[in-house]
């Protein structure tokens, strides 16, 4: 099978090499070239992902069977609609249904129209006078988004990124005159997860779930970034969410699905949930129309099901099954000294793969060409699996020796302390559980 494949991150290299694991040629497109991905590709196009004209051109050219769309970038510019429209089957939801990601009043009010489970309270807004009042007689610290794809930056808290409502409703009108509307939500306090699972418009299949670490430096300080790494447990829960906040998580994912599906626009793809687990159980934060980066490399090298057989279950409307191995993951990214706000760029990195490989860990290239030199985001991720998340951070912290250069990355990823931390805030809410392994 021939699968184009678009994007060039980490969580895309993941998913070429699950595919081509799994007997697929790929074809990549993507705006530089991911050094891991050259490797395995057959051919490869420079392009942006959201040139949707060009991605199809090339895809045409290369005659391939299939498309996987890895960022979110593209699926806003409706790429599965043209792939699917030139006969090419794709695995990612339709613009329509991509909504859910990159339309965020399209989501809340999608969650509200059918009472999907885990849901927040929330308005959006034009008038800025509206939007005061309405801050005010709610009285509860909020959440200030803008409404569309902001690659992680511009959502802001009140007690984290904003001191207090007045500071919320200050930022909120910015926005407004910026964008013209501004979403206003509830604050929801806990613990954040990621719930992945895979949909072929009707069935839901789960993937383990994963914790991301969005702050740039280590006990979850500085500004937030796409992800500096992220684990995951042998038994596919984490420590402090036990199975029946698990089974209510999986109820909202489901919900969402059906409910796309009644609404005409089915949702072929991966879904992801960023719930926070809050002292009433687990609430959407947000959806994501995609894999999560770094999430993807948690969940993927664990398949036992071939990725290609997944991807054609969802493109043809047939998912049967997504099998895992029960192991514990650990990803740390290495982002360019400065990263997210003055990133270093064109600077190389010295990588021993040998060097990565002998202390038993995977490595996944990012932002970086085929040259090893740093684009500015995210550069490379080291990834270590085992039976406990214990022995997967030794391993992914061990591989990282195997880098040089000048890079930075959170060692406090999967580590007991910042897991116990977690799981302190969800005793601190009253919540009774036993830990689960890990
Ligand atoms: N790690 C968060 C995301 O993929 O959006």
């Amino acid at each position: 099978m021939r699968i184009l494949l678009v994007g060039g991150g980490g969580r895309e290299h993941a998913i070429g090499e699950a595919l081509v694991k799994s007997g697929s040629e790929v074809y990549v497109v993507s705006k530089h070239k991911n050094p891991g991905l050259t490797g395995l590709a057959r051919d490869y196009g420079l392009a942006k992902e959201t040139d949707v004209g060009r991605v199809l051109e090339l895809a045409l050219k290369w005659g391939v069977d299939m498309a996987f769309i890895g960022p979110e970038a593209p699926l806003e510019k409706g790429i599965v609609n043209v792939l699917e429209e030139n006969g090419i089957p794709t695995v990612g939801p339709s613009k329509e249904a991509a909504r859910l990601e990159t339309d965020k009043a399209f989501a809340r009010a999608f969650m509200e129209r059918h009472k999907i489970p885990g849901r927040k309270v929330f308005r959006v807004f034009n008038d800025p006078s509206e939007m005061r009042s309405w801050i005010d007689d709610f009285g509860k610290p909020v959440v200030v988004k803008p409404l569309g794809l902001t690659g992680g930056k511009g959502v802001k808290v009140v007690g984290y990124q904003l001191r207090d409502n007045e500071e919320a409703k200050a930022y909120a009108e910015e926005l407004i005159r910026r964008d013209e509307k501004v979403l206003i939500e509830e604050r929801t306090d806990g613990v954040e997860f990621t719930f992945q699972v895979f949909s072929d418009g009707e069935r839901v299949i789960p993937m383990p779930l994963a914790q991301d670490y969005p702050h740039a430096y280590e006990d979850d300080r500085g500004p937030i970034t796409g992800g500096m790494g992220s684990y995951s447990c042998s038994n596919g829960l984490l420590p402090f969410v036990t199975r029946e906040d698990y089974e209510r998580a999986l109820e909202t994912l489901k919900a969402t699905v059906e409910a796309m599906r009644k609404e005409g626009t089915p949702y072929k793809g991966i879904l992801y949930g960023q719930f926070m687990l809050s002292k009433e159980g687990p609430v959407i934060i947000e959806y994501n129309a995609r894999f999560g980066d770094p999430e993807a490399m948690n969940v993927l090298p664990l398949l036992k099901t071939p990725l290609t057989e997944i991807a054609e279950g969802i493109a043809d409307g047939n998912l049967k099954r997504a099998e895992f191995e029960n192991k514990a993951t650990v990803v740390k990214y290495l982002a360019p000294r400065g990263y997210p706000t003055n990133p270093l760029r064109g600077v190389k990195v010295e990588v021993d793969e040998g060097a990565v490989r002998d202390a038993g860990a995977r490595l996944y290239y990012a932002s970086m060409d085929e040259n090893f030199t740093m684009l500015g985001s995210r550069a490379l991720a080291v990834v270590g699996i085992a039976g406990t998340l214990e022995e997967a951070e030794r391993i992914a912290s061990a591989g990282i020796n195997g880098v040089r250069g000048e890079v930075f990355y959170r060692a406090d990823v999967g580590t007991k302390e910042s897991v116990e931390k977690r799981i302190r805030i969800m005793r601190d809410f009253g919540k009774e559980f036993e830990p689960g392994l890990c």
